[in-house]
């Protein structure tokens, strides 16, 4: 596997995917899990971020206790529309992280991503960001977010997903080896539509319903 590649293979994270990915998952029971899935994936992927001793006291005693870095600031970025699923579950582990927004959709022909709605927080260039998106598919979405949220700065980049192919992994690694990207699991293929098989569907299809 890609050195770039940091595979999340916590049993409960898998266990709650395999109920994800059931077709007769209904759009209630995907939502719970989906956000789920997501604070689970949200506490591997703040692993490293750095900690502060302030002075406390306990009920019993004073103690130096850690407590997050203030000044490592995070802005979560959903890549509309089914980031919105992890984006939830981020937020409920995270209530101060800011939210950006980049709106992309695949051209159903091409499959070229083709930006429709873009807004981070103005103090983008002082923060981290992660940039979630459940499938990392053709990779064409996640390499143009990655491009766009480059341009404004950030101190550093991830990518979070939900699962990824391995086609999706070889073109984003290709533009972006310097951007990490964490996955729940790396599926077989991609059809000829550009889903991955054998994954779980359409993603903000199944998140919303709309089919
Ligand atoms: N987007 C989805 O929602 N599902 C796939 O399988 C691929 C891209």
């Amino acid at each position: 596997m890609h050195n770039q590649v940091i595979l999340i293979e916590h049993p409960l994270i898998q266990h709650k995917l395999t109920l994800l990915r059931k077709v007769e998952t209904d759009t209630a029971k995907f939502r719970v899990l989906l956000k789920e899935i997501s604070l689970l994936l949200a506490y591997e992927v703040t692993r490293d971020l750095p900690v502060k001793y302030e002075q406390i006291q306990t009920p019993l005693s004073l103690m130096k206790a850690p407590m997050l870095a203030p000044d490592k600031k995070l802005v979560i970025v959903s890549i509309q529309r089914a980031g919105q699923g992890i984006l939830e579950g981020m937020l409920e582990l995270m209530p101060s992280a800011r939210v950006g927004h980049i709106g992309l959709y695949r051209d159903p022909k091409t499959l070229i991503a083709v930006e429709y709605y873009f807004k981070v927080p103005d103090d983008v260039e002082q923060r981290d960001v992660l940039i979630v998106d459940p499938m990392l598919a053709t990779g064409n979405t996640a390499v143009a977010a990655v491009e766009r949220l480059k341009s404004t700065n950030p101190l550093s980049i991830k990518f979070v997903c939900l699962l990824a192919a391995p086609e999706g992994i070889e073109h984003f690694t290709d533009v972006h080896p310097d951007v990490p990207i964490y996955t729940a699991a790396i599926d077989e293929y991609l059809d000829e539509k550009g889903y991955i098989i054998p994954g779980l569907g359409d993603a903000g299809d199944r998140l919303f319903g709309t089919k």
